[in-house]
């Protein structure tokens, strides 16, 4: 690497501290659609999305426009100080696209991570219970709260304790790694039941405020529990008034082809938290419950200076009428449809892929140095993305052992770009299978 990109690395590494991480060495000028380029003029397909927050685009010129149109008028005035419209739209359309038959109140943070936290306070607050369940794999952020709920020691955790007390972790629905040894679907997914078996050994289910848990675990693997998983664990939480958190802050916004991932399950969750694609790359999370659980916090509780800025909420409404008017979550399913033959087809020749799961475009594969002791293949994961990169298209991977490569591309990502990403992706595996 040389040029302009090697000269603002050398200043990042005198200047930033290594712990806000880099998985590429690229430094954007601009980005449109699936396409950024770097201070070079180099041309990256983005297969990331920012982390899965560019669903409706790099730049989309509708959000800009919002933007736009909101920083002349008022960049902020806090909601706590003088109120905006922008603020009670979006509360009152996410209230409509929420599952659920009844009264629902929003509120907004800046981050999954606040998110995250303010949905636990919410439930702790309404139930007067301590507790907190959570899972193994799982990622809510890196706020103390949120690293306590992570899953994965190493970045996330290791060195930052002590942790957050009365949060509680048990395994989740990881069928092709299974924790209880079981084979899906003979199983009868009985991954949810342990929870009553925790309620015994573990915490009291009394004392238990909350259940927290992604759809499709992000950050751990893309995991893809079965359809039984979330009917069980829901019909647990309500026999024991156990509010249950559902964090679409990486699934939700249309990325798995339904506006929220639980969606596919046909479940209702008591508390949604969303950030990422819904406010199109600004900052704003936001979460979204029953009407009478969200309510209960006394006034001053609940907030943050920055909490539902202006311009990010424009940009969010921006997003949302985007994502429905362009049928984007359409798109969504199509685009879906397009990975899993391509992986699908991939597997089949590439002995290396030992498994491909997810929903919609919210695609993985999981990496193995073979299929019969489904060792994980870390370098080999990290040694592909490294020559995807290479080749100019920008990709991640997840999961405990950083051996799953996941899929968060731009769902207006045009058939040409997808072809050529998927072509690099193909090729480098080829590349990498050999080695
Ligand atoms: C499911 C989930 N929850 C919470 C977070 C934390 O979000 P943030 O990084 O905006 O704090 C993430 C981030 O990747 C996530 O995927």
């Amino acid at each position: 690497m040389a040029g302009r990109n090697q000269e603002l690395l050398e200043k990042r590494n005198q200047h930033v501290p290594q712990g806000p991480f880099n998985t590429t060495t690229a430094f954007v000028k601009e980005a449109r659609g699936a396409v950024m380029v770097d201070v070079d003029g180099r041309e990256l397909i983005d297969f990331a999305g920012g982390i899965g927050v560019n669903n409706v685009g790099h730049c989309h010129p509708k959000v800009v426009a919002a933007i736009q149109d909101q920083a002349g008028k008022c960049i902020h005035s806090c909601f706590h100080v003088a109120m905006y419209e922008a603020y009670v739209d979006l509360a009152q359309r996410l209230n409509e696209l929420a599952p659920g038959d009844f009264a629902k109140m929003t509120m907004f943070a800046n981050s999954g991570a606040e998110a995250v936290e303010n949905a636990v306070k919410v439930a702790r607050y309404a139930t007067k219970r301590p507790a907190v369940i959570c899972f193994e794999n799982a990622f809510h952020g890196r706020t103390l709260l949120g690293m306590t709920l992570t899953s994965k020691v190493k970045p996330y955790k290791f060195g930052f304790g002590p942790f957050a007390p009365e949060i509680y972790r048990i395994p989740y629905a990881y069928c092709y790694r299974c924790p209880f040894g079981l084979e899906y679907p003979s199983c009868n997914a009985a991954c949810a039941d342990h929870l009553e078996d925790f309620f015994v050994n573990h915490v009291a289910a009394e004392q238990t405020a909350a259940v927290i848990a992604e759809p499709i675990q992000g950050e751990g693997g893309f995991i893809t529990p079965p359809p039984e998983y979330f009917p069980k664990l829901k019909a647990i939480c309500e026999k024991y008034g156990i509010v249950l958190i559902i964090d679409e802050v990486q699934s939700g916004a249309g990325r798995t082809g339904k506006f929220f991932a639980i969606d596919h399950w046909q479940v209702v969750p008591d508390v949604i938290t969303l950030a990422k694609s819904f406010a199109g790359g600004m900052p704003l999370s936001a979460v979204i419950g029953r009407a009478e659980m969200m309510n209960t916090a006394h006034v001053g509780g609940l907030g943050g200076t920055y909490s539902g800025n202006p311009v990010s909420c424009r940009a969010a409404l921006a997003v949302l009428e985007i994502l429905f008017a362009d049928k984007l979550i359409d798109q969504s399913v199509k685009l879906g449809e397009t990975l899993l033959e391509r992986f699908n087809a991939m597997q089949a020749k590439y002995e290396i892929i030992g498994d491909v799961r997810g929903k919609g475009p919210m695609l993985a594969m999981e990496l193995v140095e073979d299929r019969e002791s489904k060792k994980p293949a870390s370098d080999k994961a990290k040694a592909l993305v490294s020559r995807c990169f290479e080749k100019g298209l920008v990709l991640l991977s997840c999961g405990n052992f950083g051996n799953v490569i996941r899929t968060l591309m731009p769902l207006v990502i045009t058939d040409e770009q997808l072809e050529k990403g998927l072509s690099i992706l193909e090729e480098s595996l080829a590349e990498i299978s050999d080695s």
